[in-house]
This record gives C-alpha cells, structure tokens and sequence, in this order.
C-alpha cells in the first residue's frame, strides 16, 4: 500500500510540472490566433463550475465504498491515453485500409492494441483475430448480431432477471426494451429458482424448439462459472454460433482465476472497462481459419473476420476512438503482470470472503457463494426490497446496486442488491478489510430495516424518513462518518484531484 501511495505522489508530481510545460509552449505557440485563452487554458480556469463537480465526482469516489461489480478504478496510464492528442485524430477503417490520410501512427497504435488483445487471452493470430474499435460493450454486441445473424435472425440469451444483460435480447411480455430484441428475434433461457443456477437442461430443449442462430454465454449478475463445454453441445445440436460476451469477467479469464470461453467459442466480447481495469471502450474477438468439416470431407472456413469488421465499421460505427484503442493496448499490457494476476486472485479472495461474512450474519446468497468477483445478495422475507436497500446504502456512502434475483416476479421491484470487489481491491483492500465492509453494509440494512418500521412498505414513504427522520438521520450521518474515514484510508490510482 505504501508503494502505490508512494507511486501516486510521484505521479503527481509529474503529472503537473508537465501539464506547465505544455501550457507554456501552447500559449505561446497560439499567440497571435485570437483564441489562445480558449485553447490553453486549464480547465480549472476556464471552466471552474464544471470542474467544481468532476472534483466533487471524485471525493465521492474516494469516500465512498465503490462495490458495484461492473466499475473499476482504472490506471493513470489508462487515463493518460484518454486524455491525449489521439482523441483528435479520424481513421474510419482498419488499419493499412483508411479513408483518410495521416494515420501511419494510429495504424501502428491499432495495430499493437490488436496484437495485445491477443496475447491477453494467449490467442494464435491464425486461430483468432480481433477489432478493438467497437466504443462500448452495448454496441459491439449489437455489432456480432448485425454481422453474424441476419436482420430478424434468432437469438438466445440468459433472462435479465435471471443475471442475463439488456443486449442478450431482453424484452417484457409486453414491450421489446434492446435494440436486440427489436431487431433480431430473442427467446430467453432462465436460472432455475431454487439454485440459482443456469438451467441448461431447459436451455437444451427450447434451443431445439426455437432453433436460434446464436446462443449467447454471458452475465452481468451471476456469481458461478459458466459451463462453456455444455453451451458449445447445445449450439452444435442446433447448428448455432456460441457468442460468449465475457465483458464482467475478462480480468479473470485474463489471469486465468476462472474458466476461459475461447476454447469453445466462435466470438467472444469484452469490455475495457470492468474487471479489466481499462478503458470503457470494448473489443471483439472472432474465429478465423476451418469452422467445421462436412460429410464429405470438405473443410467449411470461418468467415467471420469481415462480418464483424464490416458490421463495426461501416455497419454501426463511424471514426474509431484512438485515445481509447491506445488506452486497450496499455491495458492489455497489464494483464500480462505477476500484478495484475495477484489482483484478480484478490478480487475472487475478497469476493469469497464478503460472501462467507454475509452469510455468517444470516443473509442469504444466491447460489450459496461465489466463485468470481460478484454477489448477490437475496432480501426476500427480510422487509426491505432492493431499492431500499440501494437508497440507504448509498445514503452511508456505499455505492452498489438492487438487482432482481432468481424467482422475482417484477424487474423493477428487485428483491436483492449485487456487489462487486474489483473497484475496491484496486484499493488495496484485503480479505479483513472487507470484514469490516460487511460490518458497514450490515449496520446499514438494519437502520434501513428500522426506517422502513416507521415509512411502510412504499419507497417514496421510505425516502422521505431518510430525508426528514431526525433519528435516522444522525445515524446514518454517524455511519457515513465512519465509512467516509475507513474508505480513504486507501489509496486510488489516477490523477490526485480529478
Ligand atoms: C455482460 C455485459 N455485456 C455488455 C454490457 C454493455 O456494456 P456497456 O455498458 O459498455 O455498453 C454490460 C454492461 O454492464 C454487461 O454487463
């Protein structure tokens, strides 16, 4: 801990005897152009109200308990990139293959994103290739679709209630809610409610049934491995691709501290920015070279390779974001340090830990456990429901989110709230450190549970005692206090004050 503090004030000091320099030699480079103000000044200066609030954003961050399971609190390096000349540049296409003049740097910046992409996930360039330009994981999943199932083609993936993702084809009986429900046909595959686990069985019967295109393998809110071998029997009993959105879980595949979903994959995607610790960006990887043999020995070739690279440009994207291909390549990097494993191993370790303390105190959680770097934390039959749960905890400074858990009849009165450590292991927090985690978010369901005593069952009834109680106030200020101190004892990465 000392170290990365230590490694934070030299970054500091680094960070703005350059930014002087380079506000010197930008002013007066731009003497004489009439608008040197609006081009060098800080944004401190030229913007204060705003910057008050990016200020005011980052004392909650360093505050608060960051336990929302998709954030992460990325490097200084990582922000560096963002916050370079590459944000100025437009490259539309591939690299060596442009539509514009002046890209020989960003073609070799794409390039090495590309190449480290690969080698994150130990991948051979003649088995895998990649785009790292899809700007986030919403839009490179619609871009898979686009390029791998036709318009109105059909398409499975896990329920949104059930830990599933909105772009795995959600809709509600009544309304289709993604674009990938409105444009490609989606049917749902569910956990089964007592065990909270995917119910594969169920999977295999409706995927005969509805015969879908592709089945996709991925979760936002699900705290056990995904059995990678049994979805590719599936998808091979029906003819389908396996798409394995692994956006939650890529800083763990990385290091290798859960289950990989290349080796039965057709087309895997990931997000930059959750357990990776990247960019908030994301990158598609897709198979390359012999699909499958037929009956008569003849070798079927991926053809994916320009599929998505056309679905992602020209298909549903313009220029690429260079700041945040350079700031994948530099994350990507990372993930191949002894560090970054030991990280990953502390963000399960701490995810175990913050599980087995809940249960000791009589929660329950789904699945009995976790095997990665999330928990869901079941409340039905304590009286508070997840939004509660979710007000007071963020009202003491802990930041997570309600979540429906299995067997929950209506998404937007959830019954439970999912946690995540990989923002809080980036700050160096241990397995005894998350005791005293689970001690704050405990005091904090029973002062919720005592508001709700006084508010009834309705949320805004029980906003309005947070607000107004004079005895639930002072608790809650006194714990806030509490939690406000022992969180910035911790150190964070990034700039010092932004
Ligand atoms: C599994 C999964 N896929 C895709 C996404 C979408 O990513 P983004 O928010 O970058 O669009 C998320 C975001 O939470 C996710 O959990």
């Amino acid at each position: 801990m000392f170290t990365r503090a230590a490694c934070i004030t030299a970054n500091r000091i680094l960070n703005l005897k350059n930014v002087k320099q380079l506000v010197h030699q930008t002013a007066a480079t731009m003497s004489g152009t009439g608008n040197s103000t609006l081009l060098t000044s800080n944004l401190w200066d030229s913007d204060p109200e705003l910057f008050s609030l990016i200020q005011k954003e980052k004392h909650r961050q360093q505050a608060g308990l960051e336990l929302i399971a998709s954030e992460n609190f990325t490097s200084l390096s990582v922000l560096q990139c963002l916050s370079s000349c590459l944000h100025n540049k437009y490259s539309e296409g591939l690299p060596g293959e442009r539509y514009y003049g002046g890209n020989e740097v960003i073609d070799e910046i794409e390039r090495l994103a590309q190449k480290r992409a690969l080698e994150a996930y130990n991948l051979k360039p003649e088995e895998w290739g990649v785009n790292v330009q899809p700007y986030s994981g919403s839009p490179a999943n619609l871009a898979v679709y686009t390029g791998m199932v036709e318009p109105h083609g059909r398409i499975m993936g896990l329920d949104l209630p059930d830990g599933g993702h909105l772009t795995h084809g959600f809709q509600t009986p009544v309304k289709k809610i993604s674009a990938s429900s409105m444009f490609f046909e989606s049917m749902a595959y569910k956990v089964n409610p007592e065990t909270g686990l995917i119910d594969y069985d169920q999977l295999a019967t409706a995927a005969k049934l509805f015969r879908p295109k592709m089945i996709v393998a991925g979760i936002s809110c699900y705290s056990r491995p995904l059995d990678y071998k049994r979805f590719r029997e599936i998808c091979d009993s029906v003819g389908a691709y396996l798409f394995s959105d692994m956006a939650h879980i890529s800083g763990l595949v990385a290091a290798g501290v859960t289950p990989s979903p290349f080796e039965y994959s057709d087309v895997v995607m990931t997000t930059g920015h959750k357990s990776l610790r990247g960019p908030r960006a994301a990158v598609i990887f897709f198979r390359k070279g012999v699909r499958t043999v037929n009956a008569k020995g003849e070798k079927i070739m991926y053809d994916l390779e320009t599929r998505i690279n056309n679905a992602v440009f020209p298909g549903l994207q313009g220029g690429p974001h260079n700041n945040a291909i350079a700031a994948l390549a530099t994350a990507f990097k990372q993930v191949k340090s002894p560090e970054f494993v030991q990280y990953q191993k502390q963000v399960v370790a701490n995810a175990k830990r913050l599980a087995a303390k809940l249960m000791e105190k009589g929660y329950t959680i789904t699945t009995g456990g976790t095997d990665v770097h999330l928990v869901l934390v079941n409340l039905q039959g304590t009286g508070l429901s997840g939004s509660k749960a979710e007000k007071i905890l963020e009202k003491v400074s802990i930041a997570c989110n309600k979540n429906t858990v299995p067997g929950d009849k209506s998404a937007l009165n959830p019954s439970g709230f999912r946690l995540g450590t990989p923002a809080l292991t980036t700050r160096g927090l241990l397995e005894s450190d998350f005791d005293k985690v689970v001690d704050y978010i405990d005091k904090a369901i029973k002062l919720g549970l005592e508001a709700s005593k006084i508010s009834g069952p309705k949320l805004v009834d029980f906003n309005r005692v947070l607000d107004t109680d004079a005895t639930i106030l002072k608790k809650m200020e006194a714990l806030r206090n509490d939690i406000e101190s022992f969180s910035k004892s911790f150190p964070m990465p990034g700039y010092p004050d932004y």
